[in-house]
C-alpha cells in the first residue's frame, strides 16, 4: 500500500471513529453543483466536469451503501437547466443514458432501488425515458438503498402537479377539500413513500435551494460545502454527516431548560 493510500484511509478511519451510529441520517439529499467551475479551473470543457461528476455520484452511492444509509437523493437536472446551451443539455442526457446502461447490473447486485422524480413525460429524449423506466422496473423490489434521481425536476412543478391531481379529484367529486392535510398531501408528491430528507448537502458553495424539494426540505439540516461536486468523496460525506450530528434539531420546539 502506498503512503498516500495509507494517509487517505487513516483520515477516513479518523472520521469514521467520530460517527455516532445512533444518529445517522435516514435520508441524505444532494444538490450536486460545481461541475462547470471544476472543469474551468482545469482548462477543460464543461463536458469533462459532468463526466467527472458522474464518478462522484458512483463514489457517493457506494459510501452510502457502506454506511447503511437507506435513502439517497441527487439533483441531476432541474426544470431550469433547459436554459443551458443545447450542446451541454444533449451531453447531459447522453451521460445519464450511458450511466443507466453501464450501472444497471451493479445497482441490482447491490440491492439498490432506483426512483426518478421529475416531469418524465416532458421534453426528455424518448430513448432516455425508456431506459429510466427500465431501471425503475428492474430495481423496484430492492430495499437496501433507495436511490432517487431528480431529473427534469422542479420543486414548484412538483407542487403544481400535486395541486392539479387534487383539483381533478375534487372536481370529480372523489375528494373533499377539507380532508387535505399536511400528512396526506405528501401522497400527491413525486416522493410519495420516501421519508423527507434529514440532511441536504450543496456542493459548489452556493447557499440556495435552486427549486429542490421545496416541500420535503422544510426541516432538513442544510450544509453547503465549497468543494466542487467532481471532488466529492466518502470523506466529504463523512464530514457532512458529522456536522449534521453536531446540529440540534428542534422542529419548532424548545430543548433546553430556559
Ligand atoms: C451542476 O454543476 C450540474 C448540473 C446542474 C447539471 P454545474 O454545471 O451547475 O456547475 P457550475 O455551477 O457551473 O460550476
Ligand atoms: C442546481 O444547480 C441544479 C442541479 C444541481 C441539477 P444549478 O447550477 O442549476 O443552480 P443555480 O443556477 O446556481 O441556482
Ligand atoms: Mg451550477
Amino acid at each position: 500500500m502506498s503512503t498516500l493510500t495509507q494517509n487517505v484511509s487513516s483520515e477516513e478511519q479518523h472520521l469514521l471513529a467520530q460517527l455516532n451510529r445512533e444518529r445517522m441520517p435516514t435520508h441524505i439529499a444532494i444538490i450536486m453543483d460545481g461541475n462547470g467551475r471544476w472543469a474551468k479551473e482545469r482548462g477543460l470543457s464543461v463536458h469533462h466536469g459532468h463526466q467527472a461528476g458522474r464518478e462522484a455520484v458512483k463514489r457517493t452511492l457506494e459510501a452510502c451503501l457502506q454506511l447503511e444509509i437507506p435513502y439517497l437523493t441527487v439533483y441531476a437536472f432541474s426544470t431550469e437547466n433547459w436554459r443551458r446551451p443545447a450542446s451541454e443539455v444533449n451531453f447531459l442526457m447522453k451521460l445519464l443514458e450511458q450511466a443507466i446502461e453501464e450501472e444497471l447490473d451493479e445497482l441490482k447486485q447491490n440491492g439498490v432501488r432506483v426512483r426518478v422524480i421529475g416531469r418524465l413525460n416532458d421534453q426528455l429524449p424518448a430513448s432516455l425515458v425508456q431506459k429510466v423506466h427500465r431501471v425503475i422496473e428492474e430495481t423496484q423490489h430492492n430495499r437496501r438503498l433507495t436511490f432517487t434521481v431528480a431529473l427534469n425536476y422542479g420543486g414548484r412543478a412538483e407542487i403544481i402537479d400535486a395541486a392539479r391531481k387534487l383539483a381533478a379529484e375534487a372536481a370529480a367529486g372523489r375528494l373533499d377539500p377539507r380532508s387535505i392535510t399536511e400528512e396526506n398531501f405528501h401522497e400527491f408528491l413525486y416522493t410519495n413513500g420516501t421519508p423527507d430528507p434529514d440532511l441536504v448537502i450543496r456542493t459548489g458553495g452556493e447557499m440556495r435551494l435552486s427549486n429542490f424539494l421545496l416541500w420535503q426540505l422544510a426541516y432538513a439540516e442544510f450544509i453547503s460545502t465549497p468543494i466542487y461536486w467532481p471532488d466529492f468523496d466518502k470523506k466529504e460525506l463523512l464530514r457532512a454527516i458529522l456536522e449534521y450530528q453536531r446540529r440540534e434539531r428542534r422542529f419548532g420546539g424548545r430543548n433546553g431548560s430556559y
